[in-house]
């Protein structure tokens, strides 16, 4: 193996003991077992703690700082694995043999050639749309290019739709499950969604999954190209997904260091238990909406700046910084008026986010070769450990990934409006690997919104409103 890429590997296993050793003290999971549905769990706001689902495809632990995808702990799949063997193990649920992996290297790079859609793309103000906004704009084109779904002959009649309308129960007045709602939950067999002839088609979701893994990339390269008045490029046969994505970005192509940050960047990026894009899409598809729409809802999910789009503010913060010196007391500052540092927290990890704990010193690797970005990377450093002291650690905030993504991508050429791209190019894996699965045993989510408001209000004609 070249030096420099043994010395990435070790860098990751370096993590991984370190990860080991400090939760350590955190017992070890259950193992899983197969739910019993009606299931009892403790929900609190926006849905945290509440189980949608069941899943083979991977797994967090908060606790013990664990991410799983398909039983193999990430820190090996960082250290040894490739892009594309991960989005393969994601969405097919096992190790591609070589054979296998060839074919689905070979399919990935002829979809990625979509020379009509981004043709297609350019004829709408894409220089004026955010890579975000374009992305789902592309995905739109991909579904229509690629798929008879437009048509009307494909649309679902109202008899295949399988009945599932839950406005019918009277859920939304009753704070706890009520007799109704758990009875309509049992006696709803997962048999007869089969019945109704809707079966979900796994090949061709299978299919649609390497049709968008390949896609976003090609349309988010495209787009930052067009942003810069220059010609979208067409990928490189010899060139791995990761290679071709920064040379259909930057025109250049990647050394060997910097194609290996790519690729393990978009590993860990794939999948990320049920979080909030994740779950958009199923929701989507749970309807039966095809898995294009579902994944355009996942973009949209993970545009905001809570979710995918903390890496984008990450970098403006230390732009704005500029320097280790300027972090306490903006610090300081952010804290005592209750505001948010980008970059920190997370819904599940209560101990450092492990993506966090890779990208962390690969950017520090990587940005040695960028004196531009070393006075960045000293700033984000500094802000690590200011606002770490400042948090306390009976908190648990921690960096999570995307404090040191856009590090990674800056030191890779990449503009910040690719930040959260590069982000959906990769979680794409993720949203349809769960979308694959859940379609197995698919049932609508409808959960219950209580309702605190008031009734038997008397309407008053407009013209004799008063209102305070
Ligand atoms: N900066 C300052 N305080 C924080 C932060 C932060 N980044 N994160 C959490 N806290 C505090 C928060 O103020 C609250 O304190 P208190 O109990 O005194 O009111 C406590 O920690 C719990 O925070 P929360 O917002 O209720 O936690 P949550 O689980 O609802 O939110 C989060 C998780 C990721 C939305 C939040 O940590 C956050 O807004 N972080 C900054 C944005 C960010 O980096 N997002 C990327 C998340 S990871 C990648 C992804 O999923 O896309």
């Amino acid at each position: 193996m070249n030096t420099d890429l043994k010395t990435i590997q070790d860098i990751i296993l370096k993590a991984a003991a370190a990860a080991k050793e400090e939760t350590a003290s955190e017992p070890e999971p259950e193992r899983p077992k197969k739910a019993k549905w009606p299931i009892s769990c403790t929900v609190g706001p926006g849905l945290e703690g509440a189980i949608a689902c069941e899943s083979k495809v991977g797994y967090v632990n908060g606790a013990k700082g664990w991410l799983v995808y398909r039983g193999y702990d990430i820190f090996q799949l960082a250290a040894h694995s490739t892009y594309e063997e991960v989005a393969y193990l994601l969405i097919y649920g096992k190790m591609p043999r070589a054979d296998e992996l060839n074919i689905f290297k070979e399919k990935l790079f002829n979809y990625t050639r979509m020379n009509s859609v981004v043709r297609h793309l350019m004829t709408f103000p894409v220089e004026r749309m955010s890579i975000m906004g374009a992305l789902r704009l592309g995905v739109n084109l991909m579904r229509t290019e690629y798929s008879d779904l437009d048509m009307k002959t494909a649309l679902p009649t109202s008899f295949d739709a399988i009945s599932a309308d839950e406005d019918t129960i009277d859920m939304e007045t009753q704070p706890h499950v009520s007799k109704h709602a758990t009875y309509e939950f049992k006696t709803k067999s997962r048999k007869s969604n089969q019945k109704s002839g809707r079966e979900f088609d796994r090949t061709g979701g299978l299919e649609t999954s390497a049709h968008l893994i390949a896609g976003l990339s090609c349309v988010a390269a495209a787009v930052s190209r067009i942003h810069k008045d220059m010609l979208p490029l067409e990928p490189k046969p010899a060139l791995s997904h990761a290679a071709n994505l920064i040379y259909m970005i930057t025109g250049r192509i990647p050394t060997p260091i910097e194609e290996r940050v790519m690729d393990i960047s978009l590993i860990l990026h794939a999948d990320h238990g049920m979080n909030a894009s994740t779950f958009a899409t199923m929701v989507v598809a749970s309807t039966l909406a095809d898995m294009y729409f579902s994944i355009g809802a996942g973009i949209s999910a993970l545009s905001g700046p809570l979710h995918g789009g903390a890496n984008e503010e990450v970098i403006r913060t230390l732009r704005k910084l500029a320097s280790p010196q300027t972090v306490a007391p903006w610090v300081d500052k952010q804290l005592s008026q209750k505001g948010k540092i980008s970059g920190f927290g997370h819904r599940v990890y209560k101990a450092y986010d492990p993506r966090a704990r890779i990208l962390g010193p690969l950017a520090a690797l990587i940005i040695r070769q960028k004196p531009e970005l070393q006075e960045l990377y000293a700033t984000a450093q500094e802000l690590e450990k200011v606002a770490m002291s400042r948090f306390g650690s009976e908190k648990k905030i921690f960096p999570n990934v995307d404090f040191y993504s856009g590090l990674v991508y800056a030191s890779l050429g990449f503009d910040d409006e690719l930040f959260t791209p590069m982000f959906a190019a990769s979680r794409v894996a993720g949203w349809s690997a769960r979308v694959i699965e859940y379609m197995e045993h698919n049932r609508i989510f409808r959960p219950r919104g209580l309702y605190i408001g008031e009734f038997n209000k008397t309407y008053v004609p407009i013209e004799k409103r008063r209102h305070s």
